[in-house]
């Protein structure tokens, strides 16, 4: 084993969460400068773990930590021995359960840093299937979107098992990321659809696909410049997601804020019950006065995200 520094990037879904688990389409982007850091040295004994959740030894964790251990075991397994030591350090900029991709950023970064350490050649389909080991046991049935946007250079269009392609953007504006500062509910807000989906199977199928649609409306304002329009669709889908009982009050509030700070469009982003919102709006200087009011207003973190590819 030798010494290695990796990273994977945080994402944010623009639109399609919830719906992607029933295998309708999302749009997600990277945000590549919030990231993830795993550095991976070998040892003489122990398989010692550090970082904000947990330190110790990989047999010791909570349960927050089950998705990785059994991941890591998995990579041992594959890489090496069971009981190879090793000392692993997680940091990260991204904040935890916040819709931000944190477990899925984290789990890419192990999986790079174990191979690296081996000196293994590592794929992007087996990079994506390894790191969805853990994502597995994080968020019960995840439908993919996370680890692939986290690994991505480029927004991405998805449909879970059937679509991953990379989006052009021609769009002139900027996204405001606000953190409610509670951490999400994601695994149980998937539960909660899917409970509305046995209850009242008709009512909720159209919620889904008409969340599906707005995704697709939102493919043609991102190559056609249509700021307006994208706002007015975020808004939709917020209202949607509200019927489908993800947002909570405190997402309700900052979308509020900022929609009265002159945000084009705002909604929540990634699980629901907590976590962040995103708003819509066309200059720096709007997306700054955006943001400040979100502060003023509870967000505990805010940024601000060009559309525009670089
Ligand atoms: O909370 P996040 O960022 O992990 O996003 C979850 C997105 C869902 O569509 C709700 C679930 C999924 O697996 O895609």
């Amino acid at each position: 084993m030798q010494t290695v520094n990796v990273s994977a990037h945080a994402k944010i879904i623009l639109i399609g969460e919830h719906a992607v688990v029933y295998r309708q389409p999302a749009i997600s982007l990277p945000l590549k400068t919030i990231r993830t850091y795993a550095t991976l040295k070998p040892t003489t004994t122990g398989q010692i773990i550090h970082s904000e959740l947990f330190n110790g030894d990989l047999q010791q964790v909570n349960d927050r930590l089950n998705g990785i251990k059994q991941l890591i075991t998995t990579l041992l397994t594959r890489l090496a021995t069971i009981d190879t030591p090793f000392d692993l350090t997680i940091t990260s900029d991204i904040p935890v359960e916040r819709g931000m991709g944190s477990s899925a950023a984290t789990a890419l970064a192990i999986t790079k840093a174990f191979y690296a350490a081996f000196q293994q050649h590592l794929d992007e389909q087996t990079l994506l299937a390894t790191a969805a080991i853990s994502e597995k046991i994080v968020h019960g049935n995840p439908s993919g979107l996370d680890t692939a946007t986290d690994n991505s250079q480029f927004p991405i269009y998805f449909i879970k098992n059937q679509c991953l392609r990379p989006l052009a953007l021609n769009i002139n504006g900027y996204l405001i990321v606000a953190d409610t500062g509670i951490q999400g509910q994601t695994k149980k807000a998937v539960s909660a659809v899917q409970q509305l989906m046995h209850q009242q199977p008709q009512a909720t199928n159209q919620l889904i696909t008409k969340l599906g649609q707005l995704t697709n409306d939102a493919v043609a304002t991102l190559a056609n410049n249509e700021l307006a329009q994208l706002g007015a669709i975020m808004n939709q889908a917020q209202v949607i997601l509200k019927q489908l009982t993800v947002s909570s009050p405190a997402l309700d509030h900052l979308v509020a804020t900022a929609q009265q700070a002159g945000a084009l469009g705002s909604k929540l982003t990634g699980g629901g019950r907590g976590g962040c919102m995103i708003s819509l709006t066309d200059t720096k200087q709007h997306a700054n006065t955006i943001a400040q009011q979100l502060a003023q207003n509870g967000a505990k973190q805010t940024w601000i995200v060009p559309l525009k590819n670089d």
